[in-house]
């Protein structure tokens, strides 16, 4: 009995989560992980094997979470289809671990009277115009555009009503676009860098005037690991770093910072429903909690990824050709 339980921890924020976790000193992590395509197990290579475990099987699986929930003291729920373009293709995973999954975890974290958290997304308040002074805060309404930022929403919706209805010990925490070691290579940043590495023009969606609030994973997990130590049971916290940039401007610095031409890339068919512009204003988790990004600078945070996605080509080398291959066939 005790430590932490950690769901989609062989994924890109979880990995990252699971790595930070046991350098601040957590003595006990578990990771349950159902390895699908969107998991590394490498990633967690190398962990101290006394205090870490991973467990493979799916949040949908109610005997395996039950079993889990019962031995940990902390859920934290980042296990999730997370790719939006997969989401336009096919939804049917999304219903099913988003939802499904998050529902089999609020009911077990019920009958055990378990600490939970929940991981999501700035996309379930659906998106903002180019010139809009506003941003994202925790109440701004519900609007999700895609399947996948409606699959969350629902998700935190469930964990607000297990919370005022069961009293579920629950927190919620709504992030922006994060990048940074470990991030599967079918998303926008290491998509870019590995398709440079590879020989591949850069492919940017549609004009891509598209913003996007970059956030570098470490500071995402840091504010975590802070709404665990001190947040409110009940509240949401949004988490943001004040790093709006659009499409264009971020695939010309990664295209600079690898010595390449700023205009060596193609423009390809946009995403269908493509969400504009988020931003979020982070002032509750900076007043409330102390919270503050340590990565200010995204150039040499950009620049830095570039040289782990270098380092590290045996990580991604292998499922290049195949997710490119996906993206051909959409025009993209
Ligand atoms: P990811 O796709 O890299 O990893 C997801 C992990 O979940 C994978 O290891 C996968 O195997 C696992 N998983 C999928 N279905 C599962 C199931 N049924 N049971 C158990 N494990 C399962 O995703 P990510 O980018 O690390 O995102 C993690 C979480 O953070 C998600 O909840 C996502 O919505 C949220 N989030 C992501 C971002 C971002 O920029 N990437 C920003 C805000 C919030
Ligand atoms: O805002 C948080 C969300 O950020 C998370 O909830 C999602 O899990 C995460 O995937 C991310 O969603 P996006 O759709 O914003 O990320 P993605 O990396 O897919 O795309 C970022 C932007 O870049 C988006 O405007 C689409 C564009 N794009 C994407 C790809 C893959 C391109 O222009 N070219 C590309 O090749």
């Amino acid at each position: 009995m005790g430590g932490m339980l950690v769901t989609g921890g062989a994924g890109f924020i979880g990995t990252n989560f699971v790595r930070l976790a046991l350098a601040e000193g957590h003595d006990r992590v578990t990771v349950l992980d159902a390895l699908t395509y969107a998991a590394n197990r490498t990633s967690l290579d190398g962990l101290d094997p006394h205090r870490f475990r991973l467990v493979e099987g799916s949040v949908c699986d109610a005997s395996v979470v039950d079993e889990l929930v019962a031995d940990h003291d902390v859920v934290v729920h980042f296990a999730a289809e997370s790719h939006n373009d997969n989401s336009l293709r096919d939804p049917s995973p999304f219903v099913q671990t988003n939802l499904v999954g998050t529902y089999t975890l609020l009911e077990a974290v019920r009958k055990h009277g378990t600490r939970y958290h929940h991981i999501s997304t700035d996309e379930v308040y659906g998106d903002l115009e180019l010139d809009d002074p506003a941003r994202f805060t925790e109440s701004t309404p519900y609007n999700p555009s895609s399947p996948y930022s409606a699959s969350k929403a629902g998700s935190d919706l469930l964990v607000r009503a297990w919370v005022r209805s069961f009293g579920v010990q629950a927190t919620i925490s709504n992030c922006s676009n994060n990048y940074g070691p470990y991030q599967h290579i079918e998303k926008f940043i290491p998509r870019q860098i590995t398709n440079v590495l590879s020989g591949i023009r850069p492919k940017l969606y549609g004009a891509g005037a598209n913003v996007r609030d970059w956030i570098h994973v470490t500071d995402h997990n840091r504010a975590v690991l802070r709404i665990l130590e001190a947040g409110r049971v009940g509240e949401t916290y949004l988490i943001g770093a004040d790093g709006e940039k659009d499409n264009k401007s971020v695939i010309e610095l990664v295209l600079t910072l690898m010595g390449q031409p700023a205009d060596a890339y193609d423009h390809v068919n946009d995403r269908a429903g493509h969400d504009l512009r988020y931003a979020i204003d982070s002032s509750k988790l900076r007043t409330e909690l102390g919270w503050a990004p340590t990565y200010r600078d995204f150039e040499s945070g950009l620049a830095a990824t570039i040289y782990w996605y270098r380092a590290n080509e045996d990580w991604w080398r292998p499922i290049k050709a195949a997710t490119e291959a996906k993206y051909a066939a959409a025009g993209q």
